[in-house]
């Protein structure tokens, strides 16, 4: 059955392999809009490599909004030491030729959701939590629109990947993940302990470098430039498909373990900043991804980027 979605992202490498698999599955994904905010890189390099995204998909006839320039309270980090200044690594996207929206992405958010049927959109978020949380703050009831919010982000077994305590998305804005996290929302956390389990492998790469689809080329460009990078630190195992897991989840959920869980954030600006605390608790509306089949997710989507 078709979600109604809207991606909040800064794009990034695999920002972008998400949106490209999110795009090539209009049967399940209604894509209703994009929405960036600062993270991987400033926001207008988000807002330029979306609508690049769009414009390689030829769906420049979904909107993207530009959010939040920095994180609601801590100083902004970012992340091009790993997704290079353009956000894209290597790859060349084509230039969007829509003159982009004027709206913010907190108005849009903040419009959409509270004109909404109860329940009817699903909201994937792939970069730390700005935008969600400053509409949270400034319109609580847009919560009753929600279906779900499937967010990339967190660790616990795992540990973290900007400091060995957290993981970046949360690091970079701590109390916003607070605030989405404390919401009502039913949400599916999908942190480090389950996206580093799907790894773009030598076999995996030669899979995309061999396609003849352009996304699967553009996101091997993409990823290639994030393998190099980590070399020493992923080896043979390759760079992990981190965000891509969120919309694997809407496609094939079979493919995840979860558990019921509570997340409690570290905000206190200490050496824990952004640490996210998982532990078991019953009916509390946030599901934590434990694990994943990482074979049959990276065949589906690629399956789905091919057909953008
Ligand atoms: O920790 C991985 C997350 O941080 C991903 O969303 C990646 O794009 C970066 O934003
Ligand atoms: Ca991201």
């Amino acid at each position: 059955m078709q979600r109604s979605v809207i991606i909040d992202c800064d794009p990034g490498v695999d920002d972008c392999i998400a949106l490209l698999a999110a795009l090539g599955a209009p049967e399940q994904i209604d894509l209703r809009a994009i929405c960036v905010v600062a993270g991987n890189v400033p926001v207008d390099t988000c807002a330029r490599n979306a609508r690049g995204v769009l414009a390689l998909a030829g769906r420049e006839d979904i909107p993207v909004y530009s959010g939040c320039d920095r994180p609601m309270q801590v100083d902004p980090v970012f992340a091009e030491h790993i997704h290079g200044a353009s956000g894209l690594g290597d790859a060349k996207l084509p230039e969007s030729t829509v003159t982009p929206a004027t709206l913010g992405a907190v108005d849009y958010l903040c419009e959409t959701l509270g004109q909404a049927e109860p329940a009817s959109i699903t909201l994937v978020i792939t970069g730390p939590m700005t935008n969600f949380a400053t509409a949270l703050q400034r319109d609580p009831n847009i919560v009753e629109a929600v279906r779900e919010v499937v967010i990339m982000g967190g660790a616990s077994v795992e540990g973290g990947n900007i400091t060995p305590h957290a993981e970046f998305n949360i690091f970079a804005d701590p109390d916003a993940a607070a605030i989405v996290l404390a919401s009502a929302c039913p949400t599916v956390l999908i942190g480090l302990d389950a996206t580093l389990q799907i790894r773009c492998t030598p076999p995996r790469m030669s899979e995309l470098e061999a396609s003849s689809h352009p996304a699967c080329h553009a996101a091997a460009e993409m990823i290639a430039h994030v393998n190099r990078i980590y070399g020493e630190v992923y080896g043979a195992e390759g760079a992990a498909l981190h965000d891509p897991c969120t919309i694997g989840y809407l496609l094939a959920p079979e493919l995840y373990d979860l558990v019921s869980v509570s997340a409690k954030v570290d905000c206190s600006g200490g050496e824990r900043r952004g640490q996210t605390v998982i532990t078991p608790a019953q009916s509390s509306g946030l599901q934590w991804v434990t694990g994943l089949r990482d074979g049959p997710l990276f065949d589906l989507l690629v399956r789905h980027m091919e057909r953008v």
